[in-house]
């Protein structure tokens, strides 16, 4: 027997059991537990940290099970996951009533994605139910897109396995599409925006959530995706200013961007341009400069363009600060 073909069924006995099994997914990896037991599901709440009420995305094989966990399908849900499925496209759906209301946070609707991974599609065929799965990352800190990333998040005792499919293809969370009434985009990710529009015929509603915009108001920024050191973004003329000024307090601060240079005595790492690229990298990068002992991370704002719309939203939150 191989060792994937071993820890596979070490992860269906887990699962089974109602424990929680960290699982590649192309985007980032989750922290999954059989989605039809209340139980296992409180175990993804304790050991993340995470509000309660939070809802949790259900994985599934394919679009055949969408019935086991929504109803009232409208043909949007079906010519969306016949698009995009597997593949990293989660929607929103009435919930069945026997979905487990720990799954949606209390909610009447339900968060449903057949994910591309051939590891976790072949865990879900096999599994047969649905799992529980946020990124398997503590409350508020950076997404993880290789196995070892989830073992740095979690103790053995909370987590005995993390299946290791190697690093995640797509490197930011799935698009999230609302398909209660007018068809809403709640988070840009993994799926293009214009591709779901064009598909659909029609322009996705997309508003941030009020509470946020409230937040960044008032000058505190959604806390998600954060490394622990300070992160900082803005554009590159005004991020070396500060990085100069900086390193003049003594401060020792690294300056990321596109061109990969810095002023004299502030540390230089080089961006990606590629925006798929970007979004690959981005999570394992601010990992990595996290524990280099910065007092700072300066990171320059991608463009303001479609391709670059899901991580920008992602390093929006990220941010302790925006210049
Ligand atoms: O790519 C992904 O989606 C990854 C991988 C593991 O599949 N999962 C992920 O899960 O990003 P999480 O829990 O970190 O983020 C899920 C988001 C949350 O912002 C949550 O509020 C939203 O999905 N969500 C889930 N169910 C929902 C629902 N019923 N209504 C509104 N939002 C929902
Ligand atoms: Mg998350």
């Amino acid at each position: 027997m191989s060792t994937s073909s071993t820890s596979l069924d070490q992860a269906l006995a887990l699962l089974r059991a109602g424990e929680l099994v960290g699982i590649p997914t192309e985007t980032v990896y989750g922290l999954a537990a059989d989605a039809g037991n209340p139980e296992a599901i409180a175990k993804i709440f304790a050991a993340k940290g995470r509000p309660a009420d939070h809802p949790v995305i259900v994985h599934i094989a394919g679009a055949e099970q969408l019935p086991d966990w929504a109803t009232d399908i409208p043909a949007a849900a079906w010519q969306l996951a016949e698009a995009f499925w597997p593949g990293p496209l989660t929607l929103i759906l009435p919930r069945k009533a026997s979905t487990p209301l720990a799954v949606t946070g209390g909610q009447d609707s339900v968060g449903v994605r057949a994910p591309a991974h051939p590891l976790t599609h072949e865990l879900l065929k096999q599994f047969r139910g649905g799992l529980a799965a946020p990124s398997a990352n503590q409350f508020g800190h950076v997404s993880p897109t290789t196995a070892q990333h989830v073992r740095d998040e979690f103790d053995t005792a909370t987590l005995q396995l993390v299946l290791d499919g190697g690093p995640c293809e797509v490197g930011v969370e799935s698009t999230i599409v609302s398909l209660i009434g007018a068809p809403k985009l709640l988070r840009p990710g993994g799926v293009p925006r214009e591709a779901i529009e064009t598909l659909l015929g029609i322009e996705l509603e997309h508003h941030q959530s009020a509470s946020s915009a409230k937040i960044r108001a008032s000058g505190l920024l959604d806390s998600h995706y954060s490394p622990r050191t300070p992160l900082l973004t803005g554009p590159l003329a005004v991020l070396r200013a500060e990085a100069v000024e900086r390193s003049d307090a003594g401060q020792k601060v690294l300056l990321l961007s596109f061109a990969g240079t810095a002023p004299q005595g502030v540390s230089a790492a080089v961006l990606p341009d590629d925006p798929e690229q970007f979004a690959r990298d981005i999570y394992a990068t601010l990992r990595h400069y996290d524990r280099k002992g910065f007092a700072a991370l300066l990171l320059e704002s991608p463009p303001q363009t479609p391709a670059w719309l899901a991580v920008n939203d992602r390093l929006r939150r990220a941010a302790h600060q925006r210049l």
